[in-house]
């Protein structure tokens, strides 16, 4: 199904945790999700499942993404090379809700290291459940998008 609302999910050995229990949230909450691993706390390396969720968001019109490591940080760099990736590492609410508003990120990136794991929910629901407001952040995102091509 094209409009279901898919979550695509991704983790190293340090984020894998966070990510089942949020993705078992997200699917309470009615969101489709799909793991594309790491499937094992065994040592990762974040950057493959960067580029999987990365790849699989940038190729599904309005699809979203979940990223866990132990800070985020690598998550984050390695999705944003992805062209059509807007990953946002967020440690707060608020971040979470203005990066789908105002930057109409696709990507959620967390650190399971860093945020724990009540806070960590609290900060999906909020990415999750907020939508682009477009006008004239849109011209602004397009404006990122033109970043790719140079
Ligand atoms: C793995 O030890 C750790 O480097 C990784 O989870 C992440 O924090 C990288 O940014």
């Amino acid at each position: 199904m094209q409009n279901e609302k898919k979550v695509y999910l991704g983790s190293d050995h340090g984020g894998f945790e966070l990510k089942n229990a949020l993705a078992a949230r997200l699917r309470e909450a009615g969101f489709v999700t799909e793991d594309l691993g790491c499937y094992s706390a065994e040592s990762c390396d974040y950057p493959d499942f960067a580029a999987a969720v990365g790849r699989a968001v940038a190729a599904r019109e309005g699809a979203l993404g979940l990223l866990v490591c132990g800070t985020g940080i690598g998550m984050s760099i390695a999705a944003n090379k992805i062209p059509g990736v807007r990953a946002a590492l967020c440690g707060d609410v608020f971040s979470a809700k203005m990066t789908r508003r105002h930057n109409d990120a696709n990507v959620l990136c967390l650190g399971a290291r860093v945020v724990g794991p009540g806070l960590a929910a609290e900060i999906a629901d909020a990415f999750f459940s907020s939508s682009f407001e477009g006008d004239r952040h849109a011209r602004r995102v397009e404006k990122i998008a033109e970043l790719e091509k140079r």
